[in-house]
């Protein structure tokens, strides 16, 4: 793919740092969060939120424990205006959470902002001007005296209408739009004139958020302009970094977390993302990378899916089904490789284990998603997944050679079917290949009979519509049922277990057998609530199997031999 002129992309210069230390540290704590879903995230829905909607949000979001929240942009609506208002005068905003409104720095607009948050406890005013040149030049006609000037005197201002209201704590936040675009003298320059307008103290801090207001390069590029700032902000001490990312690149995220590692304090998104064109940082993936890495994030997940859902509700936009963390794959595995190695990971967990299980970065239950999804089969699946589904859906623990059986049924069932296989479809096709079989041997009852030298049954089959009385005696019930059939069949393997679900507590035998004349081994499987007869039912099955897989000659004479019995 070539621009259709040589020239027009180049890429993004470097940013004249040297001795950069954000490389060298690690993400400790987690940053001061605030969420701009009621605005950035807001003002790029299709439909902006109604009122009602926008109150259900808010609550959601101090749920979560978000403990600041931009709430809207004021003076740019009436609905705007108005539910900052209803906040206010209805008291809705909890004693520990801050909201922000944002304003540009207009003096009207000013005017208006300040008026809707009369009576606030607590408030942050966020203004912004654009200090990138392309927006200076070509949409404001500004010169970068002339932005610094205007910042300069709505902050005045600001401060002015604020201590006409001095029941509320006054806080200012100012962003320098489009700072990644920036030249960062000029944006060290306004941040620091801002501060000294707002009269900022290392007590009384001015946050100073730089926006990625359209993410031009990669993260490190923009952590090297964050640690720059850092180093060459006059009033860096009276300052709390913020960050601001968007996605264009895909790395609004990885950003954030990169610009924390280089000074930033404090960080503005969205949940799952949402926000301008490609979005904010998702404050949901943010915070559960440091869940992940043993860090409080001090916001709550722990209902994602509800979380999920309500976002959803709200927004009108979907969280993709791969979305990290909250999406609805992303902690299925259908390939079986992947499949063996979680059930191998999931049954090696000891309680209290540090969480380490294959490609799980995160225990599903820690964020209510339960076990249930981590497996599901389709075409590419392997025994492990199925074994797994079994299990943990039927309680059914198969010996591992049936497992790979089993498996081949399943692929050829998931191949001709396409898609997935459910678990209740899984053990419909189970019963089917193993415990439904009544063709041509069909179990009709048995007693035990009790001999000095080992186990006496006696059996009663249907074969061909004929009921036909047979009776052996072996070292065991399941010996002397095969000799009772007085088939050619060798017992290669037995294994009995409960079955752990269901309302009855059912044993599950399982026989491995060959039979002469006939390729290869099979495996049949008998349910009961006594063991005897699931014993029973298992060499059945086991028959039913053998002759099904037996040539037609062979088979016609098996069928001899039984009735001859
Ligand atoms: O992306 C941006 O620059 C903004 C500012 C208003 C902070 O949303
Ligand atoms: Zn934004």
């Amino acid at each position: 793919m070539q621009p259709s002129t040589p020239d027009k992309y180049r890429p993004f210069p470097p940013v004249p740092l040297t001795g950069r230390t954000w490389p060298d540290k690690t993400i400790t704590a987690a940053p001061i969060w605030l969420s701009t879903d009621l605005r950035d995230g807001n003002q790029a829905l299709f439909e902006p939120l109604d009122p009602a909607s926008k109150l259900r949000l808010f609550e959601l979001l101090t749920r979560v424990g978000f403990k600041e929240i931009e709430v809207a942009f004021p003076a740019a609506s009436q609905t705007d205006f108005d539910f900052v208002r209803s906040l206010i005068e209805d008291s809705h905003i909890p004693s520990d959470v801050t909201i922000s409104v944002l304003s540009q720095c207009r003096e009207h607009l000013i005017r208006r902002t300040m008026e809707s948050l009369q009576g606030a406890r607590r408030a942050i005013v966020h203004i912004y001007a654009s200090t990138a040149p392309v927006f200076m030049k070509t949409v404001f006609r500004k010169t970068p005296e002339e932005v610094i000037a205007m910042a300069v005197s709505s902050v005045k201002l600001i401060r002015e209408l604020a201590a006409a209201q001095p029941a509320t704590e006054w806080a200012l936040e100012f962003s320098p739009e489009n700072f990644s675009g920036s030249d960062l003298t000029f944006a060290r320059d306004i941040s620091d004139a801002v501060a000294e307008a707002w009269g900022a103290t290392p007590d009384d801090k001015l946050i100073v958020n730089l926006p990625a207001t359209v993410e031009l390069a990669t993260p490190n590029v923009y952590a090297d302009q964050i640690e720059w700032m850092c180093r060459n902000l006059k009033h860096r001490q009276s300052m709390i970094i913020s960050v601001h990312t968007h996605n264009d690149r895909g790395a609004a995220v990885a950003a954030a977390e990169l610009a924390l590692l280089a000074g930033a304090e404090r960080v503005e998104g969205c949940l799952f993302g949402n926000g301008e064109r490609t979005g904010n940082a998702d404050l949901v993936t943010m915070g559960l990378n440091l869940y992940t890495q043993g860090i409080n994030p001090g916001l709550d997940f722990t209902e994602l899916d509800k979380l999920a859902r309500t976002a959803e509700e709200l927004t009108g936009l979907p969280v993709h089904p791969r979305h990290p963390y909250a999406g609805d794959l992303v902690f299925t595995a259908f390939s079986g490789s992947h499949q063996d190695a979680i059930k191998k990971g999931m049954a090696a967990r000891q309680p209290g284990d540090v969480w380490d299980v294959p490609y799980l970065p995160v225990d599903p239950e820690d964020l209510g998603r339960g076990y249930d999804s981590i497996v599901r089969v389709n075409s590419q699946s392997g025994k492990g997944g199925v074994a797994y589904l079994m299990e943990t859906s039927h309680g059914m623990v198969m010996p591992r050679r049936l497992q790979v059986e089993f498996s081949g049924a399943v692929q050829r069932r998931a191949d001709a079917k396409g898609g997935e296989i459910s678990a209740t479809e899984l053990w419909d096709l189970f019963a089917t290949e193993y415990l439904k079989l009544k063709k041509p041997l069909l179990y009709a009852g048995h007693h035990l009979i009790e001999r000095d030298k080992g186990q006496g049954v006696s059996l009663t089959v249907g074969l061909d519509k004929k009921t036909l009385g047979l009776s052996g005696l072996g070292n065991g019930p399941i010996d002397a049922t095969v000799h009772a059939l007085g088939l050619p069949i060798t017992l290669h393997s037995y294994e009995e277990r409960a079955i752990s679900q269901g309302a009855d507590a059912k044993a599950a035998a399982f026989v491995e057998v060959s039979m002469e004349g006939v390729k290869g081994m099979t495996f049949g499987v008998g349910v009961h609530e006594n063991i005897v007869t699931a014993s029973i039912l298992a060499v059945v099955s086991a028959v039913n199997r053998l002759l099904a897989m037996a040539t037609r000659e062979v088979r016609a004479e098996m069928l001899e031999k039984l009735k001859e019995e």
